[in-house]
């Protein structure tokens, strides 16, 4: 009963063979999935997904990379597809400043208006926070959010205290797995199993022994055997108490 928290099954990279892979991890042990929109167009496929197969989930919004297709008919078409049955959270948004390219004051802009759609609608927020030097935080903060999820966790064990003291949950990767991933592991270990999600973030960030390959869902399993490995707890208790957690966060019934 995995519960992949964040994948893009709507990618190009997945067009040769989509519906079979998604049978495929299905039958294999992935019993849930929430497909992430990062534009107005791939929350639109998100969504699609979601119609088709009873166990994907949607989020919708829009990627702090993208915010140059914003504008109020934008925000006002992520607020009628939030509405839709089987979406569950907005995201991903966030800040995400690793490239010096991007608006940032577009970035802070737009993370403000999907916040406040996302209380204005009670609901969960994923949150994407890259390279922000705790602006991001800071912006959720003066929100007063408090329902969300940090997304591919990359922070250190005090920023994984302090998003935890927001009353935040705190997601992997398979970044988790990789060899040079210290500061990760050591985050994760302050993170109590009930605040933790599992995640893919496919087709990206393939986990070992799969690096550098496409990411898929199925692939999940090794996220949360690294964790049962670092926590000293046995792998069915992190794959069931990561599946709970996950629908308790985003609103799905048992
Ligand atoms: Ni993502």
């Amino acid at each position: 009963m995995l519960f992949d928290s964040h994948a893009h099954l709507d990618n190009p990279q997945f067009d040769e063979d989509r519906d079979e892979l998604i049978q495929k991890i299905h039958s294999e042990g992935v019993s849930n999935i929430m497909n992430i929109g990062a534009c107005l167009e791939t929350s639109r496929h998100s969504i699609k997904l979601a119609e088709k197969y009873d166990f994907i989930y949607a989020a919708v919004g829009i990627h702090p990379t993208e915010v140059y297709e914003l504008s109020d008919s934008a925000l006002d078409e992520i607020r009628q597809m939030a509405k839709h049955d089987k979406v569950k959270a907005i995201g991903e948004i966030g800040l995400d400043y690793h490239f010096d390219d991007t608006d940032r004051e577009k970035q802070i802009d737009w993370l403000n208006r999907q916040l406040c759609l996302a209380k204005e609608l009670d609901m969960p927020v994923i949150i994407h926070d890259r390279d922000s030097k705790g602006e991001c935080i800071r912006i959720l903060k003066e929100h007063n959010i408090s329902n969300g999820v940090m997304h591919c966790f990359s922070g250190s064990d005090q920023i994984a205290k302090e998003v935890l003291d927001m009353g935040f949950h705190i997601s992997f990767t398979g970044v988790l797995t990789f060899k040079n991933a210290k500061k990760a592991v050591k985050a994760l270990s302050v993170v109590p199993l009930e605040k933790l999600l599992i995640e893919t973030d496919c087709p990206y960030m393939a986990p070992e022994p799969y690096r550098g390959n496409r990411n898929h869902s199925g692939y999940v399993i090794e996220v949360a055997r690294k964790i049962a490995e670092v926590k000293n707890i046995d792998l069915d208790t992190v794959i069931r108490v990561t599946a709970e957690n996950a629908k308790r966060l985003f609103g799905i019934d048992a």
